[in-house]
């Protein structure tokens, strides 16, 4: 027994310490990461700088946030660009950087700004009577200091940590084999969910791994689109002037074919290309481990045993091997609390329709219901809303199938 109780303290460990932190020397205001740059450009410099890093210029969306800029910009700065680009003399029609919209909601220009005829991008004033206030400047001509942002992040030793991710690059494969590599990482093909990290990713690959890269989406048909980690699709930048062809999805990265660079498009799922995995950041990820210490038959089910802490794999009895008939299992799977379950089938074969196996988003068969499988399916994702999930497998009198294999993994939805 105490074979379960090892992995699960140094688990423990790792997550008590994730306090929110910066990478790349920037500093922790406002719940966001900001760096101030003192060396006087153009807006156009100051923005590629930031993004070289993955960043956005400063963006403000409340008081706290402006606050912050005078905060990190100290004495000496008198003024620096924000990451707001205007389009006409209305707060509603300046734009932030990240993609987020307006500054319709919150702004706190200067009277008679924003003024696109002085100038189209923005600046902070950060003494003298306009302290506090934004006003608007050339984009070309005008030269000043700048600050740039990123997301808090969770702290870990992997070298591209963003935003509570993960992120590593790799060199081609196939998308099967690519992400049965991610999962060995205890990550998967990574999602995409906002423009900002569409961009650090766009950003990274450029150096790291050059030309189109797999991402973790599949687009079946036309008007279905899925994130292999479970992930909602909140966010698309599929190249829309480009139509769907076949079922895996590539970024566009530099000079290659006609979509341009950062955009997504559809391609087979055998080419073999570059690509990204993604999972949380600070957890340890230790797949061997768990099955080293762990003094159990070689091919533990888990039906009906206690409840298992992610991560793990559970399958049907007597798996890879056809399962009897009769089957009636239940397998409890928990992660700690701030987490989800994210559970993929990766091998799914039961008598159609007469073999069941059902998921609940909870603590027993009680629960809500997340769906119910039966046949030959392909691989498929789940994810919990909780941290708890429960699946039941129940097999008729007739014949078996080969069964199920299914791991599950902490998940964090846009922590
Ligand atoms: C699992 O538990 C259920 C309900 O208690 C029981 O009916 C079933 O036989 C058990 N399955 C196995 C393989 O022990």
């Amino acid at each position: 027994m105490l074979s379960h109780i090892l992995p699960f303290l140094l688990f423990i460990g790792v997550v008590s310490s994730a306090n929110p932190i910066c990478t790349n020397g920037f500093t922790l205001v406002s719940n966001k990461c900001l760096k101030l740059f003192p060396s006087t450009v153009t807006h156009k410099v100051a923005e590629r700088s930031c993004m070289d890093l993955g960043a956005t210029l400063v963006t403000v969306k409340n008081s706290n946030d402006n606050h912050a800029i005078t905060a990190i910009a100290g004495t000496s700065t008198s003024v620096v660009w924000m990451g707001l680009f205007c389009l006409d003399n209305d707060p509603s029609k300046c734009l932030w950087d990240d993609a987020t919209g307006s500054a319709e909601m919150y702004s706190t220009f200067a009277s008679g700004f924003p003024h696109i005829d002085v100038g189209k991008c923005v600046y902070y004033s950060v003494k003298g009577a306009l302290a506090g206030q934004w006003l608007s400047g050339d984009c070309e001509k005008d030269t000043k200091s700048y600050i740039c942002e990123l997301p808090v992040t969770y702290q870990d030793s992997c070298p591209f940590n963003y935003n509570g991710h993960c992120y590593t690059f790799h060199p081609p494969s196939t998308f099967t084999q690519a992400q049965t590599t991610c999962e060995k990482e205890c990550g998967n093909l990574a999602s995409i969910n906002s423009a900002n990290e569409n961009r650090y990713l766009n950003t990274l690959s450029n150096k790291q791994a050059p030309g189109n890269l797999y991402i973790g989406a599949t687009w079946p048909t036309q008007d279905v689109f899925n994130w292999i980690d479970g992930s909602l699709w909140t966010y698309n930048n599929i190249d829309l002037s480009y139509s769907h062809g076949a079922t895996c999805v590539a970024m566009a990265n530099g000079a290659a074919m006609s979509v341009s660079s950062g955009l997504w498009f559809s391609i087979d799922c055998h080419m073999s290309l570059n690509f990204v995995c993604k999972r949380p950041a600070g957890m340890k990820c230790n797949p061997g481990p768990v099955v080293a210490v762990t003094e159990v038959p070689k091919n533990p089910s888990y039906c009906n045993s206690s409840v298992q802490l992610a991560p793990g794999v559970i399958t049907s009895p007597d798996y890879p091997f056809q399962y009897d008939n009769n089957q009636n299992c239940v397998y409890q799977l928990a992660t700690l609390g701030s987490y989800n379950i994210l559970l993929r089938f990766s091998d799914f074969g039961t008598e159609a329709k007469k073999d069941y196996v059902t998921v609940y988003d909870g603590d027993s068969v009680n629960s809500p219901v997340i769906g119910t499988y039966s046949g030959d399916l392909s691989s498929f994702s789940l994810v919990s809303t909780g941290n708890v999930m429960t699946v039941a497998f129940k097999s008729d009198g007739a014949k078996g199938a080969r069964g199920f294999s299914a791991r599950f993994t902490s998940y964090s939805y846009g922590r």
